[in-house]
């Protein structure tokens, strides 16, 4: 085979190399964690890539007092411990720095805007001054203010003209349909919709973006991709890690807030929408946003039944004991927040009706993966009826999203040898053995897409609602009930016993994330 036939001409449809106009980066709340780790980071190796505008620059604005280049010194620090290559790259990192400033001032002083609005007003040029992208990392209540400062500063006009402005905003997004509802009101009042950011980090993974191509671009899958083949999905998200020393937050979130209404459900929308009419922002967003109305509503007597929830005890991950979430900094000794989400959710729809859809997450997991399994429905077994003693296995599609990135399918093959035997293999697809170790932080890509002006990447405001409706639903079965002995698992296993129950009702079981050595 010539190499052109096994590789077969890559199509590119523009994801890669957007064209970006020269603009400013406002990121608000600039002393915070996700600056130094996530951030800076980000911007830092779009640049070594060559993918920032021609020309740029980045202001940190927060309140400690700091120097431009006090500022850089930490972030180059930070960026020793966080940076995806190492070393860093002294040229680069130099070349990039000269475009990072600080603007020191309180969130809610007209004054500090006014700095740097004359902070602005210095760039030579008109684009710098102009498109300007602020990114609101700072706590969700200071949106609101940060936003009509911004605009009674002129900084931020509904039409963006001159040039362009966005607004960039991280979860949580709201804690409930009714906060995230004057949340959009508090964005959307001085700002359009178009203008607005909502980060999922999720749609930045790599693979994750690659549901929709796998989806769409090969006609042997999407023909099965419905109720006549598929029997069950399940969407694992776990995590080895415990919630350490985020139980301030935590205790607020639980999983169902911090996991599912958010990253999950985005998976979900993705597996399971319609083809959109293109891959334009707003055709992809109407038809997860379609795909996530038609869930069928759950009542509390539906919560009861199809939604586990649990907390882990102190036990053993990988060796380590770990404490119990009760014992965990900043928690109440009798906290009910969950760590650990079980549900299965039926999608009302043509083409998913009755299949199954199980979703889990959890801390304190046996292992960090996140994986969606199609399992297929089986074939009658009367031809090997006789060499099987139980059924043969269902064929299944796994996509594994984190980690060891890539693809696999299960189905059954004749056991080499005389005898007439069959068994399960598989076929691995790996991202790393097929086109190297590649793997770009979810922030490099989201930012990039914010620069570019492409919203597919992002949240709409009526995703969001939809979702915290679906997410309210089942808080409102939990009603504020204590867990119940049933509801514990202990740090280091697969979650409670009420989890496999969930599934056994119907025949099915919980599968291990593949781990593809
Ligand atoms: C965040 C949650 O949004 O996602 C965290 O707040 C969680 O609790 C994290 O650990 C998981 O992201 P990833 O990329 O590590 O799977």
């Amino acid at each position: 085979m010539t190499p052109d036939e096994h590789n077969g001409p890559a199509c590119n449809i523009g994801m890669e190399r957007k064209l970006t106009e020269p603009c400013s980066i406002i990121i608000f709340g600039a002393s915070g964690d996700l600056t130094a780790r996530k951030l800076i980071p980000a911007l830092y190796h779009l640049f070594k890539d060559q993918l920032m505008p021609p020309a740029f620059r980045i202001i940190g604005f927060a309140r400690r007092e700091k120097t431009d280049d006090s500022w850089r010194q930490e972030l180059r620090a930070a960026l020793e411990e966080f940076s995806r290559t190492k070393p860093v790259d002294e040229k680069v990192w130099g070349d990039f720095a000269a475009n990072l400033s600080y603007c020191r001032g309180d969130l809610t002083d007209a004054a500090a805007y006014d700095a740097l609005e004359k902070k602005l007003s210095g760039f030579q040029s008109q684009p710098l001054r102009r498109n300007l992208l602020f990114y609101l990392a700072t706590q969700p209540s200071q949106f609101g203010v940060v936003i009509e400062k911004l605009h009674d500063s002129h900084l931020l006009s509904h039409d963006g003209h001159p040039g362009w402005q966005r607004l960039v905003v991280e979860k949580p997004f709201g804690h409930d349909l009714q906060s995230a509802h004057s949340l959009n009101g508090e964005l959307t009042r001085f700002a359009q919709e178009r203008q607005v950011f909502r980060i999922d980090h999720y749609l930045g993974k790599e693979t994750v973006q690659n549901i929709l191509m796998f989806r769409f671009s090969n006609s042997i899958f999407e023909k099965l991709w419905n109720r006549n083949s598929v029997e069950y999905v399940q969407i694992t998200v776990s995590e080895r890690l415990g919630v350490g020393e985020r139980g301030g937050y935590y205790e607020e979130a639980g999983a169902l807030r911090d996991m599912v209404q958010n990253h999950i459900l985005q998976v979900l929308a993705l597996i399971a929408m319609e083809p959109p009419v293109s891959l334009e922002a707003e055709s992809v967003r109407d038809e997860k946003v379609k795909l996530l109305k038609s869930i069928r509503p759950l009542r509390p007597a539906d919560v009861a039944r199809q939604v586990v929830r649990g907390q882990y005890f102190a036990g053993v991950v990988n060796g380590e004991p770990r404490p119990g979430y009760r014992q965990e900094p900043k928690v109440k000794t009798d906290s009910n927040v969950e760590t650990y989400v079980a549900l299965k959710l039926l999608i009302d729809n043509w083409r998913w009706s009755d299949v199954p859809f199980y979703l889990r997450t959890g801390k304190n997991l046996p292992m960090s993966a996140s994986e969606v399994r199609i399992r297929f429905r089986p074939t009658p077994s009367v031809l090997f009826a006789a060499q099987c003693e139980h059924k043969l296995d269902p064929n299944a599609l796994t996509l594994r999203l984190q980690p060891n990135e890539g693809i696999s399918l299960r189905f059954n093959g004749k056991v080499p040898g005389l005898s007439v035997g069959v068994r399960p293999v598989r076929m691995h697809f790996s991202y790393d053995s097929e086109f190297g170790a590649y793997t770009p932080e979810a922030y490099e890509r989201l930012l990039l897409e914010a620069v570019a002006g492409d919203a597919t990447l992002f949240i709409r405001r009526d995703e969001v609602e939809t979702a915290w409706q679906i997410v309210d639903s089942i808080r409102a079965g939990w009603s504020g009930k204590a867990l119940s002995n049933r509801e514990f698992y202990a740090a280091g296993t697969w979650g409670p016993v009420a989890a496999d129950d969930l599934l056994a009702q119907s025949g099915h079981a919980w599968h291990e994330p593949l781990v593809i050595a």
